[in-house]
């Protein structure tokens, strides 16, 4: 995508643009700061091997970053499976630290994803999340995602419980 510069609903900007891959070090600073609230239906912690795991997969991944100053304050990307039997079927993930949740950037940054997916011309952007994840599931379902199953105590929380995951998917053609 061509960087851009988005507005947010309390009047302050950022900064939108792929991710690159020296971005490890910044977002490892946006994961380790993460709020023990944000982090909560996540697959946290995020290590720095994770991080580099995640850059090393570039053909396979859309990846934007959110920045404000120097910072990354939201990352979001979807993996596309290269197998030919999920031809056309990639992942979304979206993580908004907590200093710029509620005003929109979640939103915004989604929207790019489906529309960069769109335009990609893939089949179909599927996602899984934590059934009481209500900010997340209002977000998603409100930009065309459909629910469409539950995986029962199929996410081991910080609370030592294990949760439901809602099974969300969009297909785009
Ligand atoms: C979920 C998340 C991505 C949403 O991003 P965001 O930037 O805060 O979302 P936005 O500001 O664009 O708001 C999206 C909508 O959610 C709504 N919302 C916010 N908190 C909510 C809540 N607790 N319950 C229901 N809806 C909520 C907002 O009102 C808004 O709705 P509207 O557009 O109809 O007014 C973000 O909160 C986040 O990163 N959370 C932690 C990580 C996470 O859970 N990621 C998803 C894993 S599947």
């Amino acid at each position: 995508m061509q960087p851009t510069t988005v507005t947010l609903d309390d009047g302050r900007t950022v900064r939108l643009r792929n991710r690159r891959r020296d971005d490890a070090e910044a977002l490892y600073e946006m994961y380790s700061s993460m709020s023990k609230d944000t982090q909560r239906w996540t697959m946290s912690p995020i290590t720095r091997e994770r991080i580099e795991r995640w850059l090393s997969q570039e053909e396979q991944v859309f990846a934007i970053v959110a920045t404000s100053d120097d910072r990354i304050v939201g990352h979001s990307a979807f993996f596309m499976h290269d197998y030919p039997r999920l031809k056309g079927i990639a992942d979304l993930g979206i993580q908004i630290h907590q200093d710029f949740q509620g005003v929109g950037l979640g939103t915004a940054m989604t929207e790019i994803c489906i529309r960069e997916a769109k335009e990609s011309e893939l089949h179909r952007l599927s996602l899984e999340v934590v059934a009481e994840n209500e900010a997340a599931i209002h977000l998603y379902d409100k930009l065309g995602f459909v629910k469409e199953g539950l995986k029962r105590d199929a996410f081991f929380g910080q609370d030592g419980k294990y949760h439901d995951l809602v099974v969300m998917g969009q297909i785009l053609d």
